[in-house]
This record gives C-alpha cells, structure tokens and sequence, in this order.
C-alpha cells in the first residue's frame, strides 16, 4: 500500500467517503456484534483511535500487539479481553457485499468449533485454503504451493474461546508468523467441528492501491442520491452524495460519486466512481475513478485525472491536455506540478 502507508496505516485509508475500519466496524455492528477489539501496534494505534472515535453503538478496545508475529499472534492479544466468550475475528482490510451476518447465524445455530467465510478465487496460493467435506472443513493450508482447491479462506472467522488455547500453542510456520490458518487446523485434528461458509456477492481483500479503487468502485455502486450542497450551474445525473456544506459551481457530475463536507468544486468534470475527501478542492480539472482524500487541492490539471489515490492535504497543479489520462498514486503532502 506505500506510498500511502508511509504516513498512515491501511486500516484508516478511504473508500467510498469512510476509512476502511470504520466500514469493518459498521459490518460487524449489522451482524448484531457491538463490542469490538481492534489489535493495533503502538505505531497505528493513535490513527487508528483517531479514525474510529465517536463511533455510536460499539464499544471499542485497543489490544496492543508488540510485535508483529502474525495473524495468529494478534488474535491471541485479544484472549483476556475475549475471556470465555465465542469471537468473531474479522481481519480489518477485508469488505464484504452482504457484510458477516450469515457466518454469526450459523455459528449461533449449529455451536460448532469455528466457522470461516470462504470464497472461490482464482489464485488460491496467495490465501489459506480449505478442503471441505460437505460443509466441514478437512484440512486448511496456508499459501500453498498445490492447493486442494480454489476456496480460500476469506477475512471472517467465527471461534469459540478455544481457540485460543491453539493458538497459545503455535510453532512459527515457514514465512515466521504465528498463523491462524495454523491454529484452526489444530481444532481439526483435535476432532473439533470447523464449517466453511461460502461468501455470496463481492469480497475485497485491500492489498494493493488499486484495490482501493476498486472497492470504492464497489461501494460506490450501493450510493443513494442525497444531494445536499449548493449546486450552481452545474448538471448533475446519477447518485451523487454531496454533503450540506460542499458547494459545485459551474460543473458537470456523473454520479455515482460522494463528495464531503467543505468541498469546493468549480469549472471540473467529476466522473463515476469518485470520492472528494472533506475540505478538498478541485477547479478547472477533471477527475474520475479516483479516490482524493481529504483537503487535497487539484487545480488547473487539464490532463484527466483516472484511477487515481490521492492522499491527504496532496497538491496536483498544472499541465496541458498532453496524455489524454493521468493516474497518480500520491501519499500525504505531495505536490505535483505539471508543467
Ligand atoms: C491472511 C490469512 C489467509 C487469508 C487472507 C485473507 O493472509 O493468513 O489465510 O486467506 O488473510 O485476506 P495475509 O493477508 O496475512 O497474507
């Protein structure tokens, strides 16, 4: 994710208008599930406390995780606070369509060991992957050179607390991480009950850049039209969020695009699938398929801005309509002046 993670952790980058862990914090809370522990590092933990406060309806806890051993060791950080309570971990880069009810649902009803979302990909190395018998998994494998099939373990895990009690006694596999993948399979082979539970509708891993502006894309597609700025001179069509103190002069907007409180828009073409951070400004430019964070400035670009991630406070000035598209992955503060 660098540039962007240089200044700020993944979990508080935007799509679609809110930092990715707020929209995990809102899936959990539709699954009926309002006490959360994030698993934070020192180093995230101020971002991550920033972007999550005020939240209405959860209860927050920061589990501090001092080292990074892996996925599994981070789920054992939340062991005192999860105390002999069934868990669901939800890895906090993931975003799923129709959110995580229906893997809470089954665990309710059937009481197994563990159940985990599981989803058909077409490069099954890069994941976890389950071997299913029925519903019950058989055997998972983490990253594996010949996987036993296409299903891959996607980020929601249901768990009783014994759970923890695998995973307090993991060895660290090949790549040196404590890994979940790992402790389910001790579950497994402790003749314990794991059920696999198919994702329906989308499911976004956010590794990379262009994952992000993808599942804004995603997301987008769900927006409702609430115009609720000035508009001035401007044609509008298709849903366009546009919050009350945002003013759009002289424009063109071809939703679906969500533009945040404070932002200035004059003379531009705003294209599908964008999203304006809050007190951004954006004049004699076009922009589309992008995600500008937050008080970013983009002016006189006569280039069009396509597929691009702008971050916090960044500056793009300038230019001739020399190429046709621009795409910029630009961390916070940048300045790019085309000249
Ligand atoms: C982790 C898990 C893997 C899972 C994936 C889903 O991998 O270890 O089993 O399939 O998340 O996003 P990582 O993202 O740490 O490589």
């Amino acid at each position: 994710m660098r540039p962007l993670t240089f200044t700020r952790p993944k979990p508080v980058l935007n799509v679609a208008g809110k930092p990715i862990i707020v929209h995990a914090i809102e899936t959990l809370q539709a699954a009926g599930i309002t006490e959360i522990g994030i698993v934070v590092s020192d180093v995230t933990r101020p971002a991550v406390q920033q972007a999550t406060e005020d939240l209405p309806g959860v209860t927050l806890e920061f589990l501090e995780q001092s080292e990074m051993l892996g996925l599994g060791h981070a789920v054992l950080m939340g062991r005192e606070w999860v105390g002999e309570d069934d868990v669901c971990v939800y890895l906090g880069d993931n975003l799923f369509q129709n959110g995580v009810g229906a893997y809470v649902d089954l665990f309710v009803r059937e009481r197994p060991s563990a159940v985990i979302g599981l989803v058909e990909v077409e490069n099954p190395r890069a994941f976890g992957v389950a071997e299913l018998d029925g519903q019950r998994i058989v055997r998972l494998v983490e990253k594996p050179q010949n996987p036993p099939s296409n299903l891959a373990v996607a980020g929601v895990y249901c768990f009783s607390s014994r759970i923890f009690d695998q995973l307090a006694s993991l060895k660290p596999s090949a790549r040196g991480e404590y890994e979940i993948t790992d402790a389910i399979q001790g579950l497994i082979d402790d003749g314990q009950t794991v059920l696999g539970q198919t994702v329906e509708g989308w499911w976004k891993d956010t590794g990379q850049p262009r994952d992000l502006i993808e599942a804004n894309h995603l997301l987008l597609e769900r927006l409702e039209d609430a115009r609720l700025g000035t508009v001035e001179d401007s044609r509008l069509t298709g849903p366009v969020a546009l919050a009350a103190t945002a003013r759009v002069t002289n424009c063109k907007i071809v939703g679906p695009a969500m533009i945040g409180e404070g932002v200035v828009i004059e003379n531009a073409y705003i294209g599908p699938f964008t999203s304006i951070g809050a007190g951004s400004v954006i004049r004699n430019s076009e922009v589309e398929h992008s995600v500008i964070e937050q008080e970013c400035v983009i002016e006189d670009v006569e280039t069009r801005l396509q597929d691009c991630l702008i971050g916090l406070r960044a500056v793009v000035r300038g230019g001739r309509r020399i190429p046709k598209t621009l795409k910029l992955t630009l961390s916070d503060a940048s300045i790019v002046e085309l000249t």
